[in-house]
């Protein structure tokens, strides 16, 4: 008997495993592209101002708590917390392109160190900036982007924890839902510009952030994606056919409504000041 016969057929990916598979990555080469801009917005933005001490610049942008001249404490403060979120926005897009886990495994493994450095900080000094410094326009943005900072400390311990010990399938998954809860506040960016294009208008939205959907979306930022997530591992890891169509069909949907607003980020909310 031939070597061809004896020899087993690689088994082909079930065509709803394959497609589900392509919706994941394309939700995140779209959330890649918008991240990308984030860091260029900071980078372009805050970076060199901040570097060159020309603090007051920063107020160029309607902020909460900007530049504040006096407070040198909250002024570097707000310095580092930003030039932290490009960093570790930046980080981010390296630690998941596949290709650089596969082959640059040592890379990987610095950029996810400094990821993990870099989240506890940024987490820890927004919480500063939100408690210490006074930075917040209603209660609830106070306690909900608090609590994102919480799952942030707590996604990056587990991340680090499963890594530590080998054990590499719960490190992924942990890894997975740390880099969605960073990327909270970018998605609390996007989400109000897709809200404010698909309803041609800030529907819900108050005069200090304090309307319906402002109060939904402080939440959202965390509860969606991670919720997304958990029905994505269901859908890959135990569902049927039909589940991981369905999966499919809800990842390519919040991709079309991230793409939007990505485009009215970048246009609307970013373009204009640079
Ligand atoms: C880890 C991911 C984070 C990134 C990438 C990030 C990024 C940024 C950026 C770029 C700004 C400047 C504001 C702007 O131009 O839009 C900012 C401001 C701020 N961030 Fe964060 N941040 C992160 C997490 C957090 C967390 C978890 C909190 C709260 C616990 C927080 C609290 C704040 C506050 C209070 C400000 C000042 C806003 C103002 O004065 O208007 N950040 N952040």
């Amino acid at each position: 008997m031939s070597e061809a016969i004896a020899a087993p057929r690689p088994t082909p990916i079930p065509r709803a495993a394959s497609v589900l598979k392509w919706a994941a990555i394309a939700w995140f080469a779209v959330a890649t592209a918008g991240q990308m801009a984030f860091v260029y917005f900071i980078a372009v933005f805050y970076l060199p101002p901040t570097l060159q001490g020309q603090f007051e610049a920063w107020n160029r942008r309607d902020l909460i708590t900007g530049y504040v001249p006096g407070d040198h404490a909250g002024n570097l403060q707000f310095a580092a917390h930003v030039l932290l979120g490009g960093l570790i926005t930046a980080a981010g897009i390296v630690q998941f392109i596949p290709q650089i886990r596969t082959y640059a495994p040592a890379l990987h493994r610095w950029t996810g160190r400094l990821y993990i450095v870099t989240a506890f900080l940024t987490a820890a000094g927004g919480l500063w900036l939100v408690w210490g410094r006074g930075t917040y326009l209603t209660l609830f943005g106070a306690v909900s982007v608090s609590i994102l900072a919480g799952l942030i400390l707590l996604s990056a311990a587990m991340t680090l924890r499963h890594a530590m010990a080998r054990r590499i399938a719960l490190h992924r998954r942990w890894a997975l839902r740390l880099f969605l809860v960073v990327s909270g506040v970018w998605f609390q960016r996007v989400g109000y510009m897709a809200w404010i294009i698909l309803n041609q208008g800030p529907v819900g939205i108050g005069p200090r952030m304090d309307g319906p959907f402002d109060i939904v979306w402080g939440f959202g930022i965390f509860v969606l994606p991670l919720a997304t997530l958990e029905l994505y591992f269901l859908a890959r890891d135990r569902g049927g056919p039909m589940a991981k169509s369905v999966m499919a069909g809800v990842l390519v949907l919040l991709t079309g409504v991230m793409a939007v607003g990505i485009a009215g980020t970048v246009l609307l909310m970013w373009r204009p000041f640079l």
